[in-house]
């Protein structure tokens, strides 16, 4: 394990490909990888080494070709679970992202497992993902939604949990980072709480995967999900991992060819999972592309990329509180990320204004439109770091808002 002192990252900012572009006339800024990370070299090589040299359709060839390719989407599948420490490969289900892992649970166990009267656990922190699909399930089933209060310092209220985790709750999800605050949950503690009163828990990994170390053994999760193209790999690709025990009683979610055992005109039988969850053509470039970004990040160490990211983010921190009118949300121990509102902008002027410099913030809701209510704001600015970012982005960053507050006046 090397830590952030002992990697290069001038040399790992090479491999990007992306980065080294101006906009209007700037040296490209990108402070948006929560919203989605950029692609090494790396990646951009094994989808086009794959389509040149080794596609077909997988798992029901007999011939090279689809060997290769099923072989190739295995071994990412391998990958991901080594790198999740999931007990069994058989526990990994590629999906298109967090969302689509998140619904696959809601349709599937949600459907068959859920009754008017239960309770589904969530945060008041939680992005869209991991709350409109809840909505849907409880209007479906008759089941209610309850939230753990977030804290003025942007973490949850944890002596609540008491008082919330009775009986009735069902199933607990709730996200590992918050894509806001930057807040990092203590998902283990979580976790065991679910455990205690017999509810299933889901982590919504979208803003870890590529962040922090996963140990879904160690963690006590029953289903985490995360998305591929925020961890350097392709867009449209991601994983959902489930404790063997609770796949097997799930239902399929989507019907069709590749899920199946046997089929006649009357009925079917299903593939155990993951099989029975993968209906269709499967994304495979995606997924091998997945498998690729997995080796990129694992070379480097996510122990070394989150104290990385975390430095910048502790120094954006800083030096933003240091602008008249601009104040920072979320706690002062946070991931990469740096939320904070100019008193004098929208945060969608702010953005425009930023991209004017070659700047790439984000600005709006961020998909947490409960949460910007309950703070009593319109929404945002957000820059998110990863390890191809640097300090003296962050010094050019706080003269292109030095200069914003003084234009927005
Ligand atoms: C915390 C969190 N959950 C879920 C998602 C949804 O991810 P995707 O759009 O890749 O499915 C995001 C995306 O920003 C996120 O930040």
């Amino acid at each position: 394990m090397q830590s952030s002192t002992e990697v290069n990252w001038q040399a790992i900012r090479e491999d990007f490909p992306i980065l080294h572009q101006q906009v209007h006339g700037k040296p490209l800024i990108y402070f948006d990888s929560a919203a989605s990370s950029q692609k090494p070299r790396a990646v951009l090589d094994a989808l086009r080494h794959y389509y040149e040299h080794d596609h077909a359709n997988v798992h029901r060839g007999l011939h090279v070709l689809s060997t290769r390719a099923t072989e190739a989407y295995e071994a990412a599948r391998a990958k991901v679970a080594k790198y999740l420490n999931a007990a069994s490969v058989d526990e990994i289900i590629f999906t298109r992202g967090t969302t689509e892992g998140i619904n696959l649970v809601a349709n599937t166990w949600g459907v068959r497992f859920l009754r008017e009267g239960d309770v589904i656990l969530l945060t008041e922190m939680e992005h869209h993902s991991n709350l409109v699909p809840w909505q849907m399930l409880a209007e479906r089933t008759g089941a209610r939604l309850r939230f753990v209060p977030v804290r003025t310092d942007g973490t949850l209220e944890m002596g609540a949990l008491d008082s919330l985790l009775t009986s009735e709750v069902k199933l607990f999800a709730f996200t590992h980072i918050s894509n806001s605050l930057g807040t990092i949950n203590p998902v283990a503690d979580l976790c065991r709480a679910a455990r205690s009163v017999g509810a299933v828990s889901l982590v919504d990994a979208a803003q870890s995967a590529g962040h922090v170390p996963i140990d879904v053994q160690e963690m006590g999760c029953d289903f985490l999900a995360f998305s591929g193209h925020k961890m350097c790999g392709p867009t449209g690709i991601g994983a959902l991992y489930g404790r063997a025990e609770l796949l097997d009683a799930m239902p399929p979610w989507h019907g069709g060819g590749e899920m199946i055992l046997s089929v006649t005109y009357e009925g079917s039988t299903f593939k155990k999972a993951p099989g029975k969850f993968e209906a269709g053509t499967p994304n495979i470039a995606d997924a091998i592309g997945l498998g690729a970004a997995i080796d990129y990040i694992e070379n480097i160490g996510r122990e070394a990329i989150f104290q990385h990211d975390a430095e910048l983010a502790a120094y954006a921190h800083r030096r933003l509180e240091e602008l008249p009118g601009v104040r920072v949300l979320g706690p002062s121990e946070r991931a990469g990320l740096v939320g904070f509102v100019m008193e004098a902008a929208h945060p969608h002027d702010l953005t425009t204004y930023a991209d004017q410099y070659g700047l790439a913030l984000r600005g709006g809701h961020h998909c947490n439109q409960p949460l910007m209510r309950k703070f009593r704001l319109p929404g945002t600015n957000r820059a998110s770091f990863y390890f191809y970012n640097t300090a003296a982005e962050i010094d050019r960053m706080i003269e292109i808002l030095e200069n914003a507050v003084r234009f927005f006046a």
